[in-house]
């Protein structure tokens, strides 16, 4: 069974003359320990997926299943202890709580989890935050708060790690270590991502390639 499927999902924003489809019916499918990728020009729909995806907003038409299990009818409450217990999300605005430093934007996380974390020293070296720790958001570089949202997104053992653009603000080296960082998380512990990126350099190490071309996603490896 897969971890998260879509059956049939459209998403329209706005109504009338102004009505956007953004996302054309689409059916996909995710395996546990499956590492995909999303590639496709900006406005096509990627976000709109992945915010789907993520129980951040709900379809237009059309189901999502996580673990099997239909999400269309649940109470906004249970849709965000959904999102808490099985997500760990990178969006494209960095995602910290601008008034915590680095190292408490994780106990807050210890604090709200009932779950088994991953561990925080090898989180912390793997993603090279060290120096980090003691500073707010607003202090650090944009590839270091980004290393920072990835490394709070993985803390909570989440099954699915959506990923948009990840690596944007980083060096070619730094975003290959992310990429493989990712792959190693899905390998590892079985977990799933779904990651958008621009950067076709990145998609030697996923094992599925999707292109979002105005509202059509299309698997193309
Ligand atoms: N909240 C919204 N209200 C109205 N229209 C929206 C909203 N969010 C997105 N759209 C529209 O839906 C389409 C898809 O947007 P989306 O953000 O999913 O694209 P994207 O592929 O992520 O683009 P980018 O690469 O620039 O991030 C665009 O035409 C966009 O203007
Ligand atoms: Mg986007």
């Amino acid at each position: 069974m897969p971890i998260l499927e879509l059956k049939g999902v459209t998403k329209e924003y706005g109504q009338g003359h102004t009505l956007v489809q953004a996302l054309k019916p689409t059916d996909f499918q995710l395996e546990a320990g499956q590492f995909a990728a999303v590639i496709g020009p900006s406005g096509s729909g990627k976000t709109t997926f992945l915010t789907l995806l993520g129980q951040l907003q709900t379809p237009s038409e059309g189901q999502i299943l996580l673990h099997g299990k239909d999400t269309s009818l649940l109470k906004e409450k249970q849709r965000a202890d959904l999102r808490f217990n099985h997500f760990g999300f990178i969006l494209q605005t960095s995602n910290l709580i601008p008034f915590l430093k680095i190292e408490d934007q994780f106990r807050l996380i210890d604090r709200l989890s009932k779950k088994d974390r991953l561990d925080l020293d090898s989180l912390i070296e793997l993603l090279d935050l060290k120096g980090t720790l003691r500073q707010y958001p607003k202090e650090l570089s944009g590839g270091e708060r980004q290393r920072a949202a990835i490394a709070r997104a993985l803390y909570n053992s989440p099954d699915i790690i959506l990923a948009d653009e990840p690596t944007a603000s980083l060096d070619t080296e730094r975003a290959k270590r992310v990429v493989h960082l990712l792959k190693e998380v899905t390998q590892q512990y079985h977990k799933s991502v779904v990651m958008i990126t621009h950067d076709t350099r990145l998609l030697n190490e996923v094992d599925k390639v999707y292109e979002m071309q105005d509202g059509v996603l299309t698997e193309i490896r």
